[in-house]
């Protein structure tokens, strides 16, 4: 099929017709805790079974984060990965974009730690909240940061530790949510192809089905949230499964249209792991065969925002996708929020040779270096200086 570009619809699409800028995925990266918990072992701590989290939801084992392991960890983790496979050097970022909903404080941001880590000097940093679609919002923003000209190299990360967040007694959550990262390298090219199409939707009206209500400025933590279990994943998950199957379909058919393409031209679709029957559901109403949806919900659960970039990732290293595929990725989650994006894959850089690893290897030594210089010295200039007088105010 010839190259289609997608129509500014006025929707909200970012199709264009005579771009002479596109936003190619030039490299990717995974990070999973090691420490496997398998739904025997839930059963343990609530009243369910390995047969009925199998049968309702399709998982059978997830990772969760040691002790050492958080958000941002993992974040720089599949970061390192994703600039390795780029062969993208940090300092040639200019945007960083961590999607979670388990970020490391409420500010800073995770995103800036991991700008620091990385010794990415010359990216700006932000975190996005839109629950597990935070991926597909921080790429389709990436996309148009790239296409626009404010930017030539993002990075885009999804991070979550959803373990630390989980409520271990409340079965209708528990069984469901894992932890884990996965990062993207995008890269201007004027080669067509890329970030197509990008659809972004929310209804605040159903907050309330899925909310971590402590915390924030609403519920200041006290010891009453605390009891209350307010910093804890509330969640009414029959509604948000009646949610997800209504909008997973029809974000996809509205990227697909919008690029010019049919849902046969589509080589697979990477939806967020949720359900296996959401995902069974999204097949069945936009007639496709399971074949075409990649699914690795088994091994992993339900990881926010990590879900489709791991997915992603995992699909690209098993060749499930080709050169020229076209591929669909689908979130829905927290907000409520959905979205979708239609990407036409094309040929990407050959990865970092040993030689070029270990250049990076000194590159985040002495970033780490820098920061730790740069935090002595910040400390050093104020005991000089004393406090900021009035015209450095
Ligand atoms: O990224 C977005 C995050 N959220 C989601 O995607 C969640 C979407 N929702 C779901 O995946 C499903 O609604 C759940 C997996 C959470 C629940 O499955 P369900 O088929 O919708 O179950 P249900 O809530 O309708 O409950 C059916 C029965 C109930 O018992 P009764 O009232 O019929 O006697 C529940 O108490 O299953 C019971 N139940 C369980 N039984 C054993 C609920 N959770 C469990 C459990 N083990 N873990």
């Amino acid at each position: 099929m010839a190259d289609h570009h997608g129509k500014s619809n006025g929707r909200g699409s970012n199709g264009r017709n005579g771009r002479s800028r596109y936003a190619h995925i030039i490299g990717w990266g995974m990070a999973l805790p090691s420490r496997v918990m398998t739904n025997d072992e839930i059963a343990q701590m609530v009243d369910t079974s390995d047969a009925w989290i199998r049968e309702r939801t399709g998982i059978r084992e997830r990772r969760i984060a040691g002790a050492k392991d958080s958000t941002a960890t993992l974040a720089l983790r599949a970061a390192k990965c994703a600039l390795e496979v780029a062969n993208v050097s940090p300092a040639d970022l200019n945007l960083i974009i961590v999607a979670t909903a388990t970020p490391e404080y409420l500010f800073p941001a995770t995103a800036c730690l991991v700008q620091d880590w990385l010794g990415a000097e010359n990216a700006g940093a932000f975190d996005l909240s839109a629950g597990c679609t935070g991926f597909v919002y921080a790429l389709s923003l990436a996309a148009q940061t790239i296409i626009s000209g404010a930017a030539d190299t993002v990075l885009v990360i999804g991070s979550e530790t959803l373990s630390r967040i989980v409520d271990w007694q409340d079965r209708g959550t528990c069984i469901l949510f894992g932890d884990g990262a996965g990062a993207v390298v995008l890269r201007a090219s004027n080669m067509p192809g890329g970030v197509l199409t990008t659809l972004l939707r929310s209804d605040g009206s159903g907050g309330e089905l899925l909310a971590l209500p402590g915390g924030g400025s609403r519920y200041p933590p006290s010891p009453t949230t605390v009891l209350n279990g307010m910093h804890k994943i509330h969640m009414n998950g029959r509604e948000v499964f009646r949610f997800a199957t209504r909008v997973m379909a029809q974000a996809t058919r509205s990227v697909v249209e919008d690029a010019g393409l049919t849902l046969e031209d589509i080589a697979l679709v990477i939806p967020h792991q949720a359900n296996i029957r959401i995902i069974e559901a999204a097949a069945r109403s936009l007639g496709m065969p399971m074949e075409k949806m990649y699914v690795n919900i088994e091994r992993y659960g339900n990881t926010s925002s990590a879900s489709i970039p791991i997915a992603l990732c995992e699909a690209i290293e098993s060749g499930r996708i080709k050169a020229d595929d076209y591929i669909v990725l689908v979130a829905f989650g927290a907000g409520l929020t959905w979205g979708a994006a239609t990407i036409k894959w094309v040929p990407t850089p050959p990865p970092a040779s040993p030689l070029e690893q270990r250049a990076h290897a000194v590159r985040y030594w002495w970033a780490a270096l820098r920061s730790a210089w740069r935090r002595f010295w910040r400390r050093l200039e104020s005991r000089l200086k004393g406090p900021a007088t009035a015209s450095e105010k």
